[in-house]
């Protein structure tokens, strides 16, 4: 007996990086897993590397149509939807005096209304079905506190912890737990651009400040996606039904709460 099995999870964001890591573990315990992601092909091939419990489906999170229909998807295909992980998002980075109503928009529609609105659909389902469900969104070190160059996504990142916490008291009494993961810095394509960012506005050769932040991270080296799969599935199986509105730090010791 798996710890996920007959368990149906809908992934976001999932076609590379954490996401892609959060659907392999959720497989292998078991559970039966849809990729969602704005980059179809891709998620095809991973959802297909990982086997007959996985499975690929067009989900951008800015539009409210699509992601009505990959729930629907979902729930018709697997016959139920237990599980939703918000994890799609973006980055973006500038000096206050730089910041476009452009760039604010846009991270907000994915890492804030993304999550809100793919939540309340995933919610709907769970409500309908009557059996509970986890629903876990991906927070980030940024949003426990400010950067001087990072104010929008900081942003977005502190919504996600505070819509945790008012989703989880709302849909408690329906036995569905809301909770939240935040990573601190971790390895993959998100962090090549992120490097490349920060090269640009701190006048640095690329690859300096993603090694200055590997370094400064107490355990003493940047995450893996794979270190937040134990939480991931912590989070999503039933030793967790008493855990409600949380956002657990997985950052090898950056922030201490
Ligand atoms: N990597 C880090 O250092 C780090 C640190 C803290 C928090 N996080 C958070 O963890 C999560 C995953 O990060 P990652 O590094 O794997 O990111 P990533 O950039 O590697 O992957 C994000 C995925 O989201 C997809 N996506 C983008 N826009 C979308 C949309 N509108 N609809 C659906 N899918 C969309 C992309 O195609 C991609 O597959 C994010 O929420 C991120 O903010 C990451």
């Amino acid at each position: 007996m798996k710890r996920l099995d007959g368990r149906t999870a809908l992934v976001t964001g999932a076609a590379r990086g954490i996401g892609l890591s959060f659907a392999q573990a959720y497989a292998a315990e078991g559970a039966t897993v849809a990729l969602g992601d704005i980059d179809l092909p891709r998620a095809e091939a991973a959802a297909a590397a990982i086997g007959p419990r996985a499975f690929a489906v067009h989900l951008d999170v800015t539009r409210q149509e699509s992601i009505d229909a990959a729930v629907e998807a979902v729930v018709a295909r697997a016959g139920g939807l237990d599980i939703l992980v918000n994890n799609a998002a973006l980055f973006d980075l500038a000096p206050i005096a730089e910041i476009t109503r452009a760039s604010y928009e846009r991270v907000f529609s994915v890492n804030v209304a993304g999550v809100l609105f793919t939540l309340q659909a995933a919610a709907r389902a769970m409500i309908r079905q009557g059996r509970g469900g986890k629903i876990i969104n991906m927070a980030s070190q940024a949003g426990r506190r400010g950067e001087p160059l990072v104010a929008v996504y900081c942003a977005s990142k502190a919504a996600v912890i505070s819509l945790t916490q008012s989703a989880a008291l709302n849909l408690i009494e329906h036995r569905i737990n809301v909770n939240a993961i935040a990573p601190g810095v971790v390895e993959g394509e998100h962090w090549e651009g992120v490097d490349a960012l920060f090269a640009k506005y701190e006048k640095r050769p690329l690859g300096e400040k993603k090694r200055l932040v590997g370094e400064a991270v107490p355990y003493g080296r940047m995450g893996r996606a794979e270190d937040l799969t134990g939480m991931a599935v912590f989070l999503a199986g039933p030793e967790s039904d008493y855990v409600v509105g949380q956002t657990y730090n997985v950052d090898g010791g950056n922030w201490l709460s």
